[in-house]
């Protein structure tokens, strides 16, 4: 085979076999294939797309690019969940121990990565002692006798997704719905997910700025998933502004505290519902999503849902004593208020911006080797639809350093408000 006989089939439109998707994605990540030829085929892809077939062929060149996590010790249907992407994404943490509490096996293996605030790895270290440095083997134990445990990222997972999308980045052809949704779903084929659950995010925060975009991309995963054996759903859920109020590694984990005994905010335990009824009904547990939904409320009710999310805790070294006394988990130094720059009600709260502003603020990673500070972040008072008056509270800052404007500066710019109430915002989309 040759690179540039499959360039020129790709550039006319002809569609690849598995064969030849093969010999590119092992020829590149074997630096066999040289960028120049990768770019040109990405860019190929780029503009006259994949079929389902081709795309599903791609995401199991990339799976089998690398290890291949064999969760197989593991009783019962392993269901991953996988988000687009959110600011202060907080609903792993609440998930795991919620459906782990139905006897869901929930067998996560979770990265640190860069971003506004911490991965979740970042987010469960800030209860103190908790660690994921187990072996696999400890690990497949944790989740046969307790039904959840958390691991590090295993060194080389689906390397072919990493060059590559090294090589999107500067080639402008991350935006490709055939390219995000295979190197979504290598990752999580690649991790042992028998059934996957992906909530695709849509607005101006998200990856995908618009509903009928949001909608090609959740169907590509879902036949990726189904062409290659991996029962797949997806829901579209809201990014006009951050979900929940906590942006924040320590802050979040109270929130989730919160909302696994059904105290949190309401749009994140909603979305936790949806997304948790899939799970429970990929994983056999419920016959139907209204019969799962009503699990999943019965263990916030009960208190087996928090139970469930201390005895995972404890089992990895952490004290569980800041869940039952969140005021224990690390604090920042200061409290520092927003205010509203004019009345009016909140029609949209940009949430990378805010994502920014809680980066700023240390609560993120810039660069692998930075480090988090696990007690800072952003607390909103407002969201969408709430009335404010000119100089009252809409979110607060908690932050080590006292000076703090150009953070405040963020979240001011980040609030757009309007004089009439907006139309009520819609949480799940399909
Ligand atoms: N997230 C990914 O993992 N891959 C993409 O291509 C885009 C978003
Ligand atoms: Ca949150």
């Amino acid at each position: 085979m040759r690179m540039v006989d499959i360039l020129a089939k790709k550039r006319d439109g002809v569609e690849l076999s598995a064969e030849e998707l093969q010999f590119v994605v092992n020829g590149y990540t074997k630096d066999e294939i040289p960028d120049y030829q990768m770019s040109a085929f990405l860019m190929a892809i780029y503009f006259q797309g994949m079929s389902a077939k081709e795309t599903a062929d791609l995401t199991m060149a990339m799976v089998e690019s690398g290890d291949q996590i064999d969760l197989s010790q593991i009783q019962g249907v392993k269901v991953d969940k996988h988000s687009t992407g959110g600011v202060g994404d907080t609903t792993t943490l609440i998930l795991a121990p919620l459906v782990a509490a139905l006897g869901v096996p929930v067998a996560k293996m979770s990265g640190r990565g860069l971003g506004h605030t911490g991965g979740t790895l970042d987010k469960l270290e800030a209860v103190p002692g908790f660690h994921v440095e187990i072996t696999e083997e400890e690990f497949i134990n944790l989740v046969n006798r307790n039904k959840i445990a958390v691991i590090g990222q295993s060194g080389n997972l689906t390397p072919a997704d990493k060059k590559i999308y090294g090589l999107r980045d500067v080639t402008a052809t991350v935006n490709s719905i055939p390219l995000i949704a295979s190197s979504i779903m290598s990752k999580k084929i690649a991790a042992g997910a028998d059934a996957i659950v992906l909530d695709v995010k849509v607005g101006a925060g998200a990856f995908m700025k618009d509903l009928g975009e949001a909608k090609k991309l959740a169907n590509a995963m879902v036949d990726i998933g189904n062409n290659i054996g991996r029962q797949t759903m997806a829901v579209i859920s809201d990014m006009s502004q951050p979900l929940g109020l906590a942006v924040g590694n320590a802050l979040e984990v109270k929130e989730a505290a919160e909302t696994l005994q059904g105290k949190g905010p309401a749009d994140l335990l909603e979305l936790c519902l949806v997304l948790g009824s899939k799970m429970v009904t990929l994983a056999g547990k419920a016959n139907s999503e209204g019969e799962a939904r009503a699990m999943l409320e019965g263990v916030i009710a009960n208190g087996k849902a928090l139970e469930m999310f201390k005895v995972f805790l404890a089992a990895q070294g952490g004290d569980v004593s800041v869940i039952d006394n969140t005021e224990k988990l690390s604090q920042a130094k200061y409290q520092i208020q927003v205010e509203a720059p004019k009345s009016g009600y909140v029609s949209a709260i940009i949430a990378d911006e805010i994502g920014i502003a809680a980066s700023m603020l240390g609560a993120g990673r810039a660069t692998k080797e930075s480090e988090i500070d696990l007690s800072v972040g952003i607390v909103l008072h407002k969201k969408i639809g709430d009335k404010v008056g000119s100089g009252e509270a809409i979110a607060m800052i908690h932050s080590n350093k006292e000076d703090v404007e150009d953070v405040k500066k963020r979240i001011v710019q980040a609030y757009n408000f309007s004089i009439e109430k907006p139309a009520p915002t819609t949480l799940i989309y399909k």
